[in-house]
């Protein structure tokens, strides 16, 4: 197993209390005892995981060590440190390792602050409010067993509606509401493509998305954020599909000129645009047209999370109807519908994407994190973003992955890049977001200021400019 996947499944191992050889044997014993680390899988040398988790090599050993003494683990000159015991079917391989997934299943109480997942802390007034309103509504539900796999017809309605407003004429059969837009790239992922085929992303991008392709197999090949060389990578590589994320790019939060918007409808492959972020302009900036507009075979996708609350898991597909009626199908399968009162509330809660509230919030946010990340760290390359929730930033030595582990020793968990990046060019990047309340930015900086100030890295040559390859 690679240093970074073993990584990724460790957590936030190092917050704890006592020496850190313990903790991190603690964590590893518990990842063996659950099957996560399955009898026979090789884990890494002593110094490429001392590397990955930016600490001694002894660190590692003497945990390594202890585990021997259980026996949980075997270590032989030659054939490297394996977890004991036969191995069977290798069933682990199918668990995510993505580090977003990852860390919403870890405990929240352990005085980490967060800021690997970016989303809404805390849902508007609103919120209770368009519940409130559907109360009487639901008191006279009469004559339906509530089982829509299509979503419920009024929000199919609102939400076509709400694109032909945005100049994407669209009837209600062609949209499949779904619980979140992670279901909704999870149920295209199925649909649109077979174990082998080629999927065209972003690099950096959505891990979440790399996470559901990889699941169905795809062979994923990243060009860089913008999208230069997009038909000539159509033509070569004949994809099955191509991911993008054209406003408030996630992690970039770039924003695809309209020009490039038309290019990649024409291209003649399937295109999936994600607009979850899409919402999230600050105030005054122009809304761009969905790629949508622009070609009939564009499939759109989006959500309430950022832009209300992750909480509600409402998303939606927006596509031609037989794609619709295939992705209902799939989606029967496997949960034979939504929460029907959320969808009721959600009608109420759409007209809010517009409001102005939130953009201005967002902006205050994001130019306080801004201001005081460029204040305490001045060496680091801080990109300013017109909308989203992140900010890319780019060290001027190191790795993010290893610095996430010296942060997370300071008591802040954030996102490398290496895992948003298939093509590896963002190991010096980290993710993060401006999301929390500006108490918790502040302190968020301050921690980080003082992981950068111990931060040791092995190798301290200033990183070259990256080059994106396909
Ligand atoms: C670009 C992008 N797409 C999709 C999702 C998943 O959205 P949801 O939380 O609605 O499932 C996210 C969540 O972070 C995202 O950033």
């Amino acid at each position: 197993m690679r240093p970074i996947e073993v990584v990724d499944r460790l957590g936030r191992w190092s917050s704890g209390r006592g020496p850190l050889y313990v903790l991190l044997a603690a964590r590893l014993r518990g990842l063996i005892d659950d099957g996560e680390l399955p009898p026979g899988v090789l884990l890494p040398p002593d110094r490429a995981l001392a590397g990955a988790l930016a600490v001694g090599r002894t660190t590692v050993v003497a945990a390594y060590d202890l585990l021997r003494a259980e026996g949980r683990i075997t270590r032989r000159q030659g054939s490297g440190t394996r977890v004991a015991g036969v191995a069977t079917d290798g069933q682990q391989e199918d668990a995510p390792v993505d580090p977003l997934f990852l860390d919403s299943l870890e405990a929240r109480d352990d005085g980490v602050l967060l800021a690997v997942c970016a989303a809404p802390v805390d849902p508007p007034p609103q919120l209770a409010e368009a519940f409130a309103r559907i109360a009487p509504e639901l008191a006279h539900v009469d004559d339906d067993i509530g089982y829509y796999p299509y979503g419920h017809p009024s929000l199919r309605q609102a939400l076509a509606e709400r694109y032909t407003a945005r100049g994407v004429p669209t009837r209600p059969e062609q949209i499949l509401v779904t619980n979140g837009g992670q279901q909704a790239l999870s149920l295209l992922a199925h649909a649109l493509v077979s174990p082998g085929d080629q999927v065209l992303v972003e690099a950096p991008t959505y891990p979440g998305a790399l996470e559901v392709f990889r699941e169905q197999g795809a062979v994923l090949r990243g060009l860089p954020v913008g999208l230069d060389g997009f038909e000539a990578a159509v033509r070569e590589r004949r994809p099955a599909v191509a991911y993008v994320i054209p406003t408030y790019q996630n992690p970039t939060g770039s924003v695809l000129s309209a020009l490039a918007r038309q290019r990649l409808a024409g291209a003649g492959v399937p295109l999936i645009e994600d607009e979850v972020p899409g919402d999230l302009g600050f105030p005054g900036e122009p809304e761009p047209m969905p790629i949508a507009a622009y070609g009939d075979a564009v499939i759109s996708i989006g959500s309430l999370s950022k832009s209300i609350w992750g909480g509600l898991r409402i998303g939606w597909v927006r596509a031609a109807t037989p794609l619709v009626n295939r992705l209902a199908r799939l989606r029967a399968v496997h949960d034979l519908g939504g929460n029907i009162p959320t969808q009721l509330a959600a009608v109420h809660l759409l007209p809010l994407l517009d409001a102005p509230e939130l953009r201005e919030t967002l902006k205050t946010r994001h130019d306080h994190l801004y201001k005081q990340l460029t204040q305490a760290l001045p060496t680091w390359e801080i990109p300013t973003v017109h909308g989203g929730q992140c900010l890319w930033v780019r060290l001027p030595y190191g790795d993010g992955t290893s610095f996430a582990q010296t942060a997370l020793r300071h008591g802040l968990a954030i996102l490398p890049g290496a895992g948003l990046d298939i093509t590896g060019t963002s190991n010096a990047h980290i993710r993060l977001h401006y999301r929390a309340h500006p108490n918790a930015l502040t302190e968020a900086v301050h921690r980080l200021a003082q992981a950068w100030t111990t931060y040791n890295p092995s190798a301290t040559h200033p990183h070259p400019r990256p080059t994106i390859a396909i």
